[in-house]
């Protein structure tokens, strides 16, 4: 681990680089605090399901000329999720840095919409394995869901644990995501599910997609099976997100091809950053040879502790390497995720007040912020 030199302003040398962190993380009180805060600090605002204005930001349509999502830019950081995740959010928003490192601008609540699609496909990548993909599309699913978009999550994965963690029995399906792709003529309503969530659907699997990888190399277009699939359902919804399995496959290829972006989640542990080399240069082919409107929308990091020193380490080095593209929002470690997979439920209706819930309300809103700034 390289050496920690402590800077008066609360700038840390982490390796070659220097991020500004919090010097009371270190301290037993600040880990006090920061258990102290669990469940106190609550989305009162985000997440009532109304899309309602709350404040001048609340409508997109009303924000003054030009001001739009800029990550450059000092806003005063949305207090509600500072105080999730950071021991001392009064520090932190004296000194408006986010979890990581960077400034932390603030994402408006998005207002309701009128007009629903044509949607943005957004595919959640990494061939590493429990790295907080499934997590992180129902999650993020039923925040955008909750802020009145409409939703469509593709369990993209034969292990059928996106469909597990919105309670669906994956043994028991008798139409799949896979019929879909490989059935021509099979309509895309037969296979879709309601979930428990308002606004948010499925496209659920099981283990018979692990045979369409196998059977699609035989077939025309075997990349964008998918893309075409997906193609009648785009009117219908404002976002379909896609959790890929745990492989650059031909499965997660097709997804990279009816993609719009990509959010790559990695956990803020050792050897976070082995293989991303590999998913950027698979992202880049797909780009140049089968989509060329596909962009890597961000970096998630997950599973952060923001009371270990290597957590913020891991962090910092994510930073280093991905700059802009690392989203402000930082998904913390917590067991709340885990329990939720046992419910069936996402995390926004299992543990609505949690600092689980509040992150990934905060993540659909920069995810949004993004989208709009295009
Ligand atoms: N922020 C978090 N804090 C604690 N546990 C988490 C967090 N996010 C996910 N987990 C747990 O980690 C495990 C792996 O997460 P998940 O299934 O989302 O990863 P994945 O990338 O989809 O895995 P796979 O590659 O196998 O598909 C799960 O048990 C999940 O509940
Ligand atoms: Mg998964």
């Amino acid at each position: 681990m390289p050496a920690q030199a402590q800077g008066p302003e609360g700038f840390e040398a982490v390796g070659s680089v220097a991020v500004r962190t919090f010097a009371a993380h270190q301290s037993p009180q600040a880990t006090r605090t920061h258990h102290s805060m669990d469940g106190h600090h609550v989305n009162a605002r985000a997440g009532d399901g109304s899309g309602a204005p709350h404040n001048h930001f609340a409508d997109y349509d009303e924000l003054p000329e030009g001001h739009f999502y800029d990550p450059d830019a000092e806003y005063e950081p949305d207090p509600e999720y500072a105080a999730t995740l950071a021991p001392d959010a009064a520090r932190q928003r004296r000194e408006r840095i986010g979890p990581t490192g960077r400034p932390l601008p603030y994402f408006p609540i998005p207002g309701p919409l009128t007009d629903h699609g044509p949607a943005k496909i957004i595919a959640m990548c990494n061939q590493k394995g429990g790295v907080g993909k499934t997590t992180s599309t129902i999650n993020l699913g039923a925040a955008l869901a909750e802020y009145g978009r409409r939703v469509l999550l593709v369990d993209f994965d034969p292990q059928g644990a996106l469909s597990v963690g919105l309670g669906v029995n994956p043994m028991e399906l008798d139409l799949t995501v896979y019929n879909l792709l490989m059935e021509r003529g099979m309509a895309a309503d037969e296979v879709l599910l309601k979930t428990a969530v308002p606004n948010m659907d499925l496209l659920p699997s099981n283990i018979d997609l692990s045979a369409a990888e196998v059977q699609l190399v035989s077939e025309v277009a075997r990349e964008s099976t998918l893309q075409r699939a997906l193609k009648p359902l785009l009117p219908d919804y404002d976002y379909i997100v896609i959790d890929c399995q745990p492989s650059l496959g031909l499965l997660t290829v097709n997804a990279l091809t009816a993609a719009h972006k990509v959010i790559v989640p990695l956990e803020c542990e050792f050897f976070a950053l082995r293989g991303v080399a590999l998913l950027t240069e698979t992202i880049e082919k797909v780009q140049e040879r089968l989509n060329p409107e596909l962009e890597l929308d961000g970096i998630l990091a997950t599973m952060y502790d923001s009371r270990t020193v290597h957590s913020r380490e891991v962090l910092a080095r994510v930073v280093e390497a991905f700059d802009d593209h690392v989203y402000h929002t930082v998904i913390g470690r917590t067991v709340r995720f885990p329990e939720t997979t046992v419910a069936g439920e996402p995390i926004t209706t299992y543990a609505s007040n949690s600092v689980g819930a509040a992150a990934y309300r905060q993540l659909a809103r920069e995810v949004l912020a993004r989208c709009h700034a295009e």
